[in-house]
C-alpha cells in the first residue's frame, strides 16, 4: 500500500495534476435494504411495488424470487449477468409471511448535498474507505474533480443549480468514465441518463484537470445556497467560533492560513500533514480540510478591489464542552512551527492561525505596529474632520445637530450618568479634555476665521496641530 501511495504522489508531482475523486454514496440497487420501505430486501413470499410515478433505474445484482411485482410507469432494470426475477408459487418457507414492500422514492436526493459524497485522493482510497474531509462547498464535486458513481450500482440525483449547468472533470457510471462532453451529453439524453439525472440544470464534463500544483479553487461558491440548504449546523461550545471559507457552519477548532510560493504543492502538503501529524495517535480524531480558497479584499470593507488565493487548513476535533477545539489548536501551533522551520522547502511564505479559543498566531510585533499605525492615522483623520467641521460651522456653512439629546439616551444603559463617576466613555485626551490641550490659537476660537486667507497664489492656512504650512509652495 505504501508503494502505491508513493507512486501516486510521484505521479501527482510529476504531472502536476492529480484529481480528487468524489463518490456518490447513495444507490438505487435492488439488493440494498435501505431502498425498501421495510428496510429489508424483498424475498420469496413478498410482493414488490414501485409507486406509479416513480422514475428510477434499478440495478439488480442477483436472481430474486418474488410472489409478484407492480412496475412504475417509467423505469428500468439494469440486470447484472445471472440477475433476474422469478415468481414463487405459494409460500416460501424461508421468508415467512409475505408482505407488500415498496421501493423508496429517490427524487429528493440532491447533487449539492455534501452528506451524499465521499472524497478521496485516488480510486484506491475510495475502495479502501480512506476518505478526505472537506469544507461543505468542496465535499461535493468541484470543477476539476472526478465524480464517481459506484460500479455495479445505479442512482437518481437532482442536479438543480444556479445557472444552466454543473461542470466537473469527469463522471464515472457503471464502470465507464466520461471525460468528453460529446459522449456524456449523449448518455445524458438516453433514457437511462434521464432516469439517473433530473433537475433544472444539466451536468457537463470537460476533462480538464487542475494544472496548477499549488491547487485550484473548487468553483462551487456560486452554488453555495444550494449546498448550504442541505446543512443543519450544530450547537457550538467554543468561545469564538471560526468561519472557514466555503463552509456553511461556524466551527470550533483552528484555521491555519498559508501564503504560498510557486513551489508549493497542495497534494504533497496534504501527504506531508498526513504523515507528520494526522497519523499520530493523539491526532487521530482530528479532521483536516485543506484547500486553496479565494479571498476578496475590500476597500473600507465594502468595495472589492483585489482577489487573492491562499491555502486554508481547517482543523476540527471531536471534543465537546470547554475542551472543544483545543486539540485542533495544539495542532495548529505545530503546523506553524513546521511551516517556519521548513517554509522554503514546502513553498510556504507565511502562515498564521486563528483558534476558536480566541488565540491566534503570535505575529505580535507586526500586528502591534499595524494597529499603532492605523490608530495614528485614524486619530489624524478624525482631528482633521473636526477642524473642518469647526471651520465650516464658524463660517455658517454647516449647522450642527443637537448632540445633548444623543447623549441622554445612554441613561438607559448601565453606564450611569453622563459624566458621572462610572462614565469612562472614551477618555481620549486629545478630544474630551480640551483643557489639557495647550492653548492653540484658532482651534476653537473665532480666530480660526483669520487663519485661512485667500491670496492670488493660493490658499494659506494655519493648521493648529502643526506648524504653519504653505500649500501653495
Ligand atoms: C445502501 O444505500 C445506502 C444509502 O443510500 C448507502 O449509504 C449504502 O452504502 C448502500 N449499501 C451498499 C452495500 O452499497
Amino acid at each position: 500500500m505504501a508503494i502505491t501511495e508513493d507512486v501516486f504522489l510521484f505521479l501527482c508531482i510529476l504531472s502536476s495534476a492529480c484529481a480528487l475523486y468524489k463518490q456518490w454514496v447513495s444507490d438505487t440497487n435492488f439488493e440494498n435494504a435501505t431502498n425498501w420501505d421495510k428496510d429489508l430486501v424483498p424475498c420469496g413470499s413478498d410482493q414488490v411495488e414501485f409507486p406509479e410515478q416513480t422514475k428510477v433505474a434499478v440495478y439488480v445484482g442477483a436472481a430474486h424470487a418474488l410472489s409478484g411485482m407492480i412496475l412504475p410507469m417509467d423505469g428500468e432494470f439494469i440486470l447484472a449477468s445471472r440477475a433476474g426475477f422469478s415468481i414463487t408459487e405459494g409460500h416460501d418457507p424461508a421468508c415467512g409471511e409475505g408482505v407488500i414492500t415498496q421501493f423508496k422514492d429517490h427524487n429528493s436526493l440532491k447533487w449539492f448535498d455534501p452528506a451524499l459524497w465521499k472524497a478521496a485522493a485516488s480510486l484506491d482510497d475510495l475502495h479502501r474507505g480512506s476518505y478526505l474531509f472537506f469544507v461543505h462547498e468542496e465535499s461535493v464535486p468541484c470543477q476539476h474533480d472526478d465524480a464517481v458513481f459506484r460500479d455495479a450500482s445505479s442512482f437518481r440525483v437532482d442536479i438543480s443549480a444556479n445557472g444552466g449547468s454543473v461542470l466537473v472533470k469527469s463522471v464515472s457510471i457503471l464502470g465507464q468514465t466520461f471525460s468528453n462532453n460529446f459522449d456524456f451529453s449523449h448518455y445524458m439524453a438516453s433514457s437511462l441518463g434521464k432516469l439517473q439525472f433530473h433537475g433544472s440544470s444539466s451536468l457537463r464534463v470537460d476533462g480538464s484537470a487542475c494544472n496548477d500544483p499549488t491547487g485550484c479553487p473548487c468553483g462551487n461558491s456560486a452554488n453555495r445556497d444550494w449546498i448550504c440548504a442541505n446543512i443543519e449546523c450544530s450547537q457550538l461550545d467554543c468561545k469564538k467560533p471560526l468561519h472557514p471559507v466555503g463552509h456553511c457552519c461556524d466551527v470550533c477548532g483552528a484555521i491555519v492560513t498559508i501564503q504560498f510560493s510557486a513551489n508549493f504543492n497542495l497534494e504533497s502538503y496534504r501527504q506531508h500533514m498526513q504523515n507528520l501529524f494526522l497519523s499520530l495517535p493523539n491526532y487521530r480524531s482530528l479532521q483536516m480540510a485543506l484547500s486553496k480558497v479565494s479571498k476578496t479584499h475590500r476597500l473600507l470593507g465594502v468595495i472589492p478591489y483585489e482577489t487573492t488565493h491562499e491555502i486554508q487548513v481547517v482543523l476540527q476535533d471531536q471534543n465537546a464542552g470547554p475542551a472543544s477545539g483545543m486539540l485542533a489548536e495544539a495542532l495548529a501551533r505545530e503546523v506553524l512551527k513546521d511551516a517556519s522551520a521548513h517554509g522554503s522547502e514546502l513553498g510556504i511564505d507565511r502562515a498564521e492561525f486563528h483558534a476558536s479559543s480566541g488565540a491566534s498566531s503570535s505575529d505580535v510585533s507586526a500586528a502591534i505596529a499595524g494597529n499603532v499605525a492605523a490608530g495614528v492615522l485614524g486619530t489624524l483623520a478624525v482631528l482633521a474632520f473636526i477642524v473642518l467641521m469647526v471651520v465650516l460651522h464658524r463660517r455658517g456653512r454647516l449647522s450642527m445637530p443637537h448632540l445633548p439629546s444623543l447623549r441622554r439616551r445612554r441613561k438607559d444603559g448601565e453606564i450611569g450618568e453622563p459624566g458621572g463617576p462610572i462614565d469612562h466613555g472614551f477618555d481620549n485626551p486629545m478630544f474630551e479634555k480640551t483643557n489639557m490641550i495647550p492653548d492653540v490659537p484658532g482651534l476653537y476660537g473665532v480666530e480660526s476665521l483669520n487663519t485661512i486667507t485667500l491670496t492670488q497664489s493660493g490658499v494659506h492656512f494655519i493648521n493648529p496641530v502643526y506648524d504653519e504650512t504653505d500649500f501653495s509652495a
